[in-house]
This record gives C-alpha cells, structure tokens and sequence, in this order.
C-alpha cells in the first residue's frame, strides 16, 4: 500500500515516469500535480489496468495539498529543462523557486515521505528542500534524496558500447560518485563490474568519463532547443524510485547510488569526508536504503590516481554549488 506523487506530472519527464509508476503493481495511489494538464494525464492513465488509483489535480483549490495527502514517495520533477548553451547551474534562477514551494508544500502535508529531487541543478535543488525542511524543524537527511541514477544508466549503456557488447548493460554496474552536473559526475571505471579492454589506454579512458560526465549535453544537443533527456530520465526515475518504494513497504534493505545529506549516515558520512577529504555536507554515493530511509552511507573504496584526480576536481564545484542551494533565499515571484 504505498502512495507516489509525481510534482511537475505532465511534464516531459513526468508523464512518462507517472505511466512506469502506474505500472509498479506496489503503488496503490498514484498522485500527479503539475500547473497544467494533470486531470487529462490522469485520466489516460487511470485506464490502465493495475492497482493505483490515479487523481490529478492542478494549483487551485489546494490542488497541492490534495494531491500530497498520504503521499509516502514524493518525486519531483518539476522545473524548466537545458537548452544548447545553458548550464543546469543557469536553470537555478527558475528552478530554485519551484523547488522551493513544492519542499514547502510538501514539508506542510507529507513531512515523512521520502523525497527524490530530479529537478536541476539536483546538486543545489536538494539543500533547497533540506533548508526549507530545516526551517520547520523536520529535516529528516534519511529520506531525502537527489537522483543521480541517470549517470549511472548511462556509465552502464556506455561501457557496454565499449565492450562492444549492448545486451551487457542491464548486467554492467559501474559506480558513479560525486554530484549531478559536468565535473562533479565522477564514474569509477576502475571498478565496472565489466572491465574494460585491457587495450584501454589514458585517452580512450578519458574519453569514456567524459562522455559519462557530459552524456546530458549529447541529448542537449540533439533534441536542438525542445530540452533534455526524458525518457531516460523516465526510466532511471522509476528505477530508482521502485527501488524505495520496495524497500519501504517490504522492510527489505536495499543498495542503491543517490546524493544525500551525509549526517543521514553520520557514522557512514563522517567516514566518506575523511575519503574525500573535504567537509562536504551533501555527495553522491552508494547508500543503503530500508523502510525508515537511508541506513548507511558506504564508502567510496579503492581509488585509482586519476579517480582522486577527478574526486578533487569535483569536490569545488559541488561546494559552490551546495552552499548555492543552502543559503537560497525565496523572493515571492
Ligand atoms: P518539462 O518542461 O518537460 O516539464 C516540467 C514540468 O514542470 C512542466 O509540465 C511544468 O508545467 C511543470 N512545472 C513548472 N512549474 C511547476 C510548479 N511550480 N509546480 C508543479 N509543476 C511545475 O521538463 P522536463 O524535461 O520534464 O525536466 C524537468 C526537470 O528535470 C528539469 O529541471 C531538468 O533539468 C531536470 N532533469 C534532471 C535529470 C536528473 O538526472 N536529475 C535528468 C533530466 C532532467
Ligand atoms: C541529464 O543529465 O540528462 C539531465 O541532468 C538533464 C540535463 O540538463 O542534461
């Protein structure tokens, strides 16, 4: 019996997420909000044949509110997506806003649902829930989540490529640490559960975390001025989300990456600030999930040269672009 709600539900992202959720036999209430077009979206949905029950509201009415009653997963995916030459940095003007009241709206009405941000920039949206959260006294760092699984679909299609072996991506794990954005994507190729050709020299290598780091810009570029990836943002949403909505209403514990606040593991987190180095409050990592929410953080592990090399590239970015995120101050619009 869980409950999903999907904010920004008729959007690019949205619609196709909402329709993989509806399809998850685990979800009995299915609720979408957007500024538009939800009622039509739930309705189409509402046909399909499985067990949630879908409602579809819009803004008046307290069509938020209505929307996250009850709510156990909250998924947001609301916001304005990249075009060629913009930065997921650039969408913080319109982005952090939304953000902002949806955490709001949620923190009032579902304060102990799990929360995943998809909304860019992931690395500074979800300090802008934890702040708002923190605000109301009921930050809860276990159950809130950025979702960082798209780098990770990518590194395992990516390195299948490489192996020249495609039907192998549903079986390569590559981990990717770090954040969401350019350089703070840091792809641990040493340790693909697929290694790579033993002909891999520096530049093919470089050349594969490049394309993991920036495989966002590739879809930029193709969808030529009409956004960014949905479709495969789509699928690693729902399949980072099922993965929760496993884990909180079977009681079983489940590994999966995501960017967090590392005091939900302050053991775990303490230990990974000492692998990086840095007095980080947020990073993408390998983290356990159960039905309470994050239960550890794990460590990084065994690094090659070039993977610190990339970790410390990372690591000024990612703290510009937290403290962005946490010092956020909501002018109404
Ligand atoms: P889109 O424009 O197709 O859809 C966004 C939806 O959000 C629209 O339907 C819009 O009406 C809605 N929306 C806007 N303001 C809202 C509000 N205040 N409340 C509720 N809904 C609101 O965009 P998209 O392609 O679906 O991308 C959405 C976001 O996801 C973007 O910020 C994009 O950069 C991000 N994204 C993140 C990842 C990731 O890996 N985390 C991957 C792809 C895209
Ligand atoms: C992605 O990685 O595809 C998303 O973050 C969208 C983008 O702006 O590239």
């Amino acid at each position: 019996m869980v409950k999903a709600v999907v904010l920004g539900a008729a959007g690019g992202i949205g619609q196709p997420l909402a329709l993989l959720l509806k399809t998850n036999p685990l979800v009995t209430e299915l609720g979408l909000y957007d500024i538009v077009n939800t009622p039509g979206v739930a309705a189409d949905l509402s046909h399909i044949a499985t067990p949630a029950k879908v409602e579809g509201y819009l803004p008046p009415d307290s069509g938020l509110a209505k929307t996250l009653k009850g709510a156990d997963v909250v998924i947001i995916p609301a916001g304005v997506p990249r075009k060629p030459g913009v930065t997921r940095d650039d969408l913080f003007k319109i982005n952090a806003g939304i953000v902002h009241d949806l955490a709001q709206g949620i923190a009032a009405t579902a304060p102990d649902a799990f929360v995943l941000v998809i909304s860019n920039p992931v690395n500074s949206t979800v300090p802008i829930v934890a702040e708002v959260y923190k605000k109301l006294g009921k930050f809860n760092p276990k159950r809130l989540f950025g979702v960082t699984t798209l780098d990770v679909v990518r590194a395992s299609t990516f390195v299948a490529e490489t192996l020249g072996d495609l039907s192998k991506s549903t079986e390569v794990v590559v981990p990717v640490v770090g954040g969401h954005s350019g350089v703070t994507i840091v792809p641990l190729l040493s340790r693909s559960s697929h290694p790579l050709p033993t002909a891999f020299d520096t530049e093919k290598l470089e050349a594969l975390t490049k394309r993991i780091q920036f495989g966002g810009d590739e879809v930029v570029k193709a969808k030529d001025g009409n956004g960014s990836a949905t479709l495969s943002m789509a699928y690693a949403g729902a399949e980072f989300a099922n993965k929760i909505i496993k884990a909180l209403s079977g009681g079983e514990s489940l590994i999966a990456p995501s960017y967090v606040h590392l005091d939900a593991d302050k053991e775990g987190g303490a230990a990974l600030k000492k692998e990086i180095g840095k007095e980080l409050d947020y990073f993408s990592t390998n983290v356990q999930i159960g039905p309470d929410g994050v239960e550890k953080i794990l460590p990084l592990g065994k690094l090659t040269d070039y993977e610190r090399q990339l970790i410390g590239s990372a690591v000024p970015e990612l703290t510009a672009n937290i403290e962005k995120g946490a010092t956020f101050q909501r002018t109404p619009a």
